[in-house]
């Protein structure tokens, strides 16, 4: 808990953030760059993006990224998150790509010459070929691959970056991959393969933490927990999967990096990860979503829970075979209590709705923002907010169909369109918080009849 001084001088009443807030955007390399060449490339040419869409040069970014960094620093912004793709930076295996790391370094010294503080991922859900095809992070010598590359990265960009997310939401690349067939591999109710998934992957984050440590003497590490609401239906069956999936996707990873073991029941089926034990010097949250969820019988592959979202409630557009979620700014309340019990700095690192034509968006940023600093003036502390996301990009098997940019984004033309949600976070940012009076319109559906 921290001790932050929120009174205001203003006449209106104001919500004023702390001095430093990390006011930001994320964004990940496969998303962004373009001409990519990762597993997920193989999963685009087999033809699994439901939309059919190919990422192409997405944002440009290999190219260009520096004109989506004038955006952030005309917007204001004082941090970017962005993710280091290691497909690109050891192409093949024990082969690092100097010209690779050089554009890296280019692009962490043009958001320092705009003000900009990077903020560096270095596993966003994608990894070399050669990584995939040998088993990624079923296999038990996946940390010392991940730490070799990690020691490289370090050596060649350490002192242009001091926040490391090691890595991005391993309880979605777990699930999507090995549970739900969403992500590649493409596995299905793989449970086992997806806890064993995480535990590798722990011991990854902790080599990482070390060497970073090591090598990059005021680095402040951390990872990114994507953190969902499960609210049950009635009965005690609903309430036990809800209970079960909060367990398995909320806690799996949180509960390694905390107490250094797997959660009951799934801890007495493995040893511990002792090292892991407290291994972060910050949380990051990835918070979007709720999701109702009922017992049904008919849904053996999901430990018979149904998982929906009423047409009822705020959502922003809908996937190409389901909606996206609930946009709940709630979620952040919940997570961060969560979170809190790690005793760290805690950042929120991804938030947003998926709004091609900005519905929603406006009150899902103010109301995150409001439930964020009424949890700042409880006394957690929270150092940041990162919006999902500057410019629209290619959102991962859903191609184009999903619209997360406060800035709209032609991928044929390049053009740049902004949206009235970039200029609603950038009063925000630039008055260190918001008027109390700020809209906050009653909750849209994009959806409602
Ligand atoms: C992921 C992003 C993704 C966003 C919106 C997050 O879970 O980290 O890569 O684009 O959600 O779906």
């Amino acid at each position: 808990m921290n001790e932050v001084d929120l009174r205001d001088s203003s006449p209106e009443p104001f919500l004023l953030f702390p001095k430093d807030f990390l006011w930001g955007v994320s964004t990940a390399a496969h998303q962004v760059e373009g001409d990519n060449c990762n597993q997920w490339s193989d999963w685009e040419l087999a033809g699994r993006i439901k939309s059919g869409d190919t990422c192409g040069k997405a944002c440009d970014w290999w190219e260009n990224a520096e004109r989506d960094f004038d955006i952030a620093r005309d917007l204001g912004l004082k941090g970017l998150r962005l993710s280091l793709e290691w497909s690109r930076i050891e192409p093949e295996e024990g082969r690092f790509d100097p010209a690779a790391l050089q554009r890296y370094r280019q692009m962490l010294e043009a958001l320092h010459e705009r003000g900009i503080e990077p903020i560096v991922c270095l596993h966003h859900f994608t990894h070399p070929r050669w990584f995939e095809q040998r088993g990624a992070f079923l296999r038990a010598d996946a940390p010392q691959l991940f730490e070799r590359f990690t020691r490289e990265v370090a050596k060649a960009v350490g002192d242009l970056c001091r926040f490391w997310v090691t890595f991005n939401e391993p309880n979605v690349y777990a699930a999507c991959g090995y549970v739900l067939g969403e992500f590649p591999p493409g596995h299905k109710g793989q449970l086992f393969n997806a806890l064993r998934v995480n535990r590798i992957q722990a011991r990854a984050h902790v080599l990482a933490y070390r060497a970073l440590h090591e090598l990059v003497p005021d680095a402040k590490v951390g990872w990114a927990q994507h953190y969902v609401v499960f609210e049950p239906g009635q009965g005690m069956a609903s309430r036990w999967v809800a209970s079960l999936l909060d367990r398995l996707f909320n806690h799996t990873f949180f509960d390694l990096i905390e107490s250094g073991r797997l959660g009951f029941p799934f801890g007495l089926l493995n040893g511990r990860n002792r090292e892991a034990r407290g291994c972060c010097d910050f949380v990051g949250l990835n918070v979007y979503s709720r999701f109702h969820v009922a017992f049904d019988i008919r849904y053996a592959s999901t430990f018979f829970a149904n998982v929906f979202v009423p047409s009822h409630v705020p959502q922003g557009d809908p996937g190409f075979d389901r909606p996206y979620g609930e946009a709940y700014p709630q979620a952040i309340s919940e997570a961060v209590r969560r979170a809190a019990g790690l005793g760290k700095p805690i950042y929120i690192m991804e938030n947003g709705v998926p709004d091609a034509e900005d519905q929603i968006r406006p009150w899902l940023i103010v109301s995150a923002l409001r439930e964020l600093h009424g949890l700042i003036a409880e006394g957690h502390d929270i150092r940041g907010y990162l919006h999902w996301t500057l410019t629209d990009n290619f959102e991962w098997n859903e191609g184009w169909k999903l619209r997360f940019g406060l800035v709209a984004l032609d991928p044929e033309t390049q053009h740049r369109t902004l949206r009235s949600s970039a200029k609603l976070f950038s009063e925000i940012v630039r008055g260190n918080g918001l008027a109390v009076s700020t809209m906050a319109p009653a909750p849209l559906s994009n959806t409602l009849p």
